[in-house]
This record gives C-alpha cells, structure tokens and sequence, in this order.
C-alpha cells in the first residue's frame, strides 16, 4: 500500500531527507513550503488540510531559530505550538494519524541521566517552551499523534554544527568548543528514513497503539560539543584535523539558556519499534562526505 503523505516543509534539513529518502519507501509525498503554507497563519495552514486526504501528514516546519525566539517568543510559539495544534484539532477529526518533531530542549538537563519519555520537561528557554506546549496541545486532541523528540540534527544542508565547524576550520582559527554540554547529535537522514520506514504502520495502526505518544529518537552515542567537533574534524580532515580548546558555555553568553545535559534514552524506541539507531560516527561518515563531495564540485 502506498502511503499518501502531506508534508509541511521543503526547505529544513529534516524535510529534504523525507523528500530525498522517499524514494526507497512505498510511499508518496506532497510537501508544502512556507509560502504555500505559513505557520505564523494557522487557519490557512489549516485550510491547505480540508482538501486532502493523506494518510499520515508530517511536520517538518518549525520555529527553529533558538536564540532568536527570545526575542520573538509569539512568533514562536505561534509556529511551534499554536499551528501544530490546529492542525491537530483537523486531523483528530479526520482520523489521520500526525508524526511532530520535538525537541531536547524540552529538558532542563539537570537529571544527570539521560532523559526517558517518562521524565517531566522542564525547558530552560523559549524555543524549548513552545515545542514542549506544541506537544502537549497537539497530544491533548489528536490521539493518533506520534511526537519524536531529537537532537542535535545535522546534515550536509541548512544550518548546522559539522558545517559552522567545518568552515571555521577552514578558515584557519584557533578553535575553542564548549565541552560542558552534552547531548545526542542525529542525522537528519537517519531520522527521516525511520519516519518513512514507519509511515505504512503509522497510518493504519488505531488510537491507543503504542506507536502513538511521545518517543525519542537521537543516534547512539553521548558526547560533549567539543567531542562533537573533534568527531567532526577527525572525519574530514584527518592528520590535519585542529587542536579543539575547551570552553565553557559560561564563556560564550548566549541569549537563549541551553541544558547542560539534554541526552534522550531511546530504549522505548527501541521496545516500540524495534529500532536502534547508529552510533553517531557512523551517520555523521555520510554528512562528511557529501559535502565534500559538493565541495569538490564547487571547485
Ligand atoms: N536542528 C536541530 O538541531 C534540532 C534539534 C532538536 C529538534 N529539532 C526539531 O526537528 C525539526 C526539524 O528541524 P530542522 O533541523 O530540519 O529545521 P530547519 O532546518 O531549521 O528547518 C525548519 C523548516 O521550517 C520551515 N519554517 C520555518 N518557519 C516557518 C513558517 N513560519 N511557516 C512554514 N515553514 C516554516 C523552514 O522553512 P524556510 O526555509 O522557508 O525558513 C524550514 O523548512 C524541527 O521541529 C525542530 O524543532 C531540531
């Protein structure tokens, strides 16, 4: 059976893996962008719902400029909470089943252990404030709703750490990197072919299955950003990787307060659905060597 998706997002990174993934999947996507389909606008992103019929519709559009939601905590909230949940409020109604993105950043980092879906948020800024009530609104009326939390998501487009890391490298720095700060970083990709790879079962399984609530998802493996990058380097430039200094995120005020440990347990991922995700190392190979790749054809 083909799944029929509708996707909101084009441009993210998680929306172009689903886009780019597809193909291996029996399903079929329609993807609205933001100018057919802005969340700072909930009754038109609605109204794109009343003609379609999907099967299972994703969001990969969301407010995802941390610092700045500080500053614009109602456009935020608007995007990550109030749009999702009138979406929401449709599909309950229509009966098709929702996969949301969230977030790390719903925890406080405090607990000292990894973070099971069990655990209380507590968010610490506003970006993680609108996607913890995103959640909660959208949980509250549409009980075919799967919320994946993640982390850390990079690829080869968009914005991300490899490759802030990579072009500071590149420019010949010297490199301090905050190692106080923990967490999971996760391939886009490697999230996205897990959504795809669930799309059929999604669709068809009823209220109260176990696939619906909230589940995490992050590749394996803990690590601090300065690991992170040195993970980065190692990769890309091997014996000409840079010496990584160590910094504390006391040294770099930001606007937006990040939790020092926000790392997401995924043994219900792995009981629910049988799926254990990759050691990061090994998704961040691909990341690594497309952009090369892309930089080699640039050149
Ligand atoms: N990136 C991370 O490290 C991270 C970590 C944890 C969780 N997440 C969650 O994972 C999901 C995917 O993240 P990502 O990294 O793919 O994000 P991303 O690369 O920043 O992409 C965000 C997407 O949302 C769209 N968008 C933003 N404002 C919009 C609006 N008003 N109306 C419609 N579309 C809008 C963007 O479109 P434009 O290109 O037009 O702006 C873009 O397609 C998000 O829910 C995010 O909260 C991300």
């Amino acid at each position: 059976m083909t799944v029929r998706i509708l996707q909101f997002g084009v441009t993210g990174q998680l929306a172009r893996e689903l886009l780019g993934q597809a193909k291996d999947f029996d399903v079929e996507i329609t993807a609205l962008s933001r100018a057919e389909a802005d969340f700072a606008d909930p009754q038109s992103v609605v109204a794109r719902l009343q003609d379609a019929k999907p099967d299972l519709v994703i969001l990969a559009a969301a407010y995802t400029a941390v610092d700045l939601a500080e500053t614009e905590p109602e456009l935020a909230f608007r995007v990550n909470a109030e749009t999702p949940a009138a979406i929401a409020v449709a599909l309950g109604q229509q009966g098709s089943a929702l996969v949301q993105i969230s977030t790390d950043y719903v925890f406080d980092g405090a607990k000292g252990r990894p973070y099971v879906e069990a655990d209380a948020p507590a968010p610490l800024n506003v970006y993680g404030a609108s996607k913890f009530e995103g959640e909660q609104r959208i949980l509250a009326v549409c009980p075919r709703a799967l919320i994946l939390r993640t982390s850390w998501v990079v690829s080869s487009h968009g914005k991300n750490f490899v490759k802030t890391m990579l072009r500071l490298a590149g420019e010949g720095k010297s490199l301090k990197v905050v190692d106080d700060q923990f967490g999971r970083p996760t391939a886009a990709r490697d999230l996205a072919r897990f959504i795809l790879s669930q799309a059929e079962r999604l669709s068809k399984a009823p209220a109260g299955d176990a696939v619906f609530g909230v589940c995490h998802f992050a590749n394996a493996g803990e690590v601090s950003w300065k690991g992170f990058a040195e993970g980065i380097f190692d990769l890309a430039l091997g014996a000409n990787a840079p010496t990584v200094g160590a910094s504390a995120t006391a040294d770099w005020p930001a606007p937006a307060v990040r939790p020092m440990r926000g790392t997401l347990d995924t043994t219900k991922l792995e009981n629910v659905f049988g799926v254990t995700p990759r050691p990061w190392r090994e998704a961040l190979v691909e990341v690594v060597a497309e952009l090369q790749s892309e930089q080699r054809s640039a050149a």
